[in-house]
């Protein structure tokens, strides 16, 4: 399959419609978080009132298969169009209760930036990577973003485009510059957690606006971030959606505290913006780091899903091909 092809497939009447497929994911979610699943289950149907519906293993209605060790796997007869959308959503589904799974996400324009130098990133990527990026904040725990982005974005952080619920909100904001009128601390729409430098807890309080303070001490290079993960697992948050901007995903990278990183990349040239990923300079080409993703087209724009861990284990029986491009529906 040459590289730029697109499996499209829509038409074919025999396909889920995208809202049964994502209820499909929920349900696959929401029975993971649960762990209420009996063994004996292990091939399902997407179904549109329940989500999931058990089938005999050898039903050709049968989409997905839950495997006792590999967690959610696509079935190899499973159609491109359904097969793409669990590729994707999957590992998100089959994040362990016991571990913390962070995903970091940037959409930015094709030189690389993610907002132009005054700040406007309203949006660079179109509406179904916006749709993606709802469907993400449904399947997490938690939605975390740096202060920059709260102070230029006044971002609702909430799920909108897609059914499900709203996750609990994070933002790092070490030195407490952000204003407590900002909507994520007082629309009341799901908690928020304001993580600080802990040396600011004696005199700010507990509260900021709606918002709990979280007090974390701070390393070298600003927040300790493992500690973070730590607390926030300890609050059961342990699937963490980092959705920006550029210097809170890249702190997480540098860190090597993300577990994949998902980048998708517009038609669009800025000439100069504020900076997607950037890390301390390298001098080698061979030092930096060459990733194997998966690409999938949403609309005009091409995600990269990168597993940072162990590429290739979260897609057991159905391999999808790294060098084609798969419609995200
Ligand atoms: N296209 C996209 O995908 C996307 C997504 C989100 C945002 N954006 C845009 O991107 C811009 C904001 O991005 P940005 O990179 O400038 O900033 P940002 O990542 O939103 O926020 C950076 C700030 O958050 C705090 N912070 C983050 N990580 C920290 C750590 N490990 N330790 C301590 N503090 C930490 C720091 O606050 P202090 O400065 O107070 O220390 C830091 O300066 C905005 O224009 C927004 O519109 C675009």
């Amino acid at each position: 399959m040459p590289a730029s092809e697109t499996v499209t497939t829509r038409g074919n009447a025999a396909e889920p419609t995208p809202e049964t497929l994502w209820a499909a994911v929920l349900t696959a979610a929401r029975w993971t978080r649960a762990d209420e699943l009996e063994p004996e289950l292990r091939t399902f149907a997407a179904d549109p009132a329940d989500g999931l519906r058990a089938v005999a293993d050898t039903s050709p209605e049968g989409l997905l298969r839950r495997d006792p060790s590999l967690g959610w796997i696509t079935r190899a007869s499973t159609a491109p169009v359904a097969r793409a959308f669990f590729d994707l959503y999957l590992p998100i589904c089959n994040a362990a209760a016991r571990s913390t799974l962070t995903i970091g996400h940037l959409g930015q324009s094709l030189d690389g930036y993610i907002a132009t130098t005054s700040g406007d990133s309203d949006y660079v990527t179109g509406p179904d990577n916006l749709r993606h990026l709802h469907r993400m904040r449904a399947l997490c725990d938690a939605v975390l973003v740096g202060a920059e982005t709260v102070a230029m974005d006044d971002p609702q952080l909430t799920v909108r485009r897609c059914a499900g619920d709203n996750p609990v909100r994070i933002v790092l904001d070490p030195q407490l510059r952000l204003r407590a009128a900002h909507g994520v601390f007082t629309d009341g729409a799901a908690t928020t957690l304001l993580v600080c430098d802990e040396t600011h807890l004696e005199r700010a309080g507990q509260q900021f606006g709606d918002a709990e303070l979280v007090g974390i001490a701070m390393g070298q290079d600003g927040l300790d971030l493992r500690s973070l993960l730590t607390a926030l697992h300890a609050r059961k948050l342990r699937s963490i959606f980092i959705e920006g901007g550029g210097k809170t995903v890249s702190a997480f990278l540098e860190q090597d505290l993300l577990d994949r990183l998902q980048i998708a990349i517009a038609p669009l040239v800025m000439g100069a913006g504020r900076a997607g990923i950037h890390l301390p300079a390298r001098e080698h080409l061979a030092d930096c780091m060459r990733l194997s993703p998966r690409v999938f087209s949403m609309g005009d724009d091409i995600l990269f899903d990168c597993d940072l861990r162990n590429a290739g284990a979260t897609m057991a029986m159905a391999q999808p091909s790294t060098s084609a491009s798969h419609r995200i529906v």
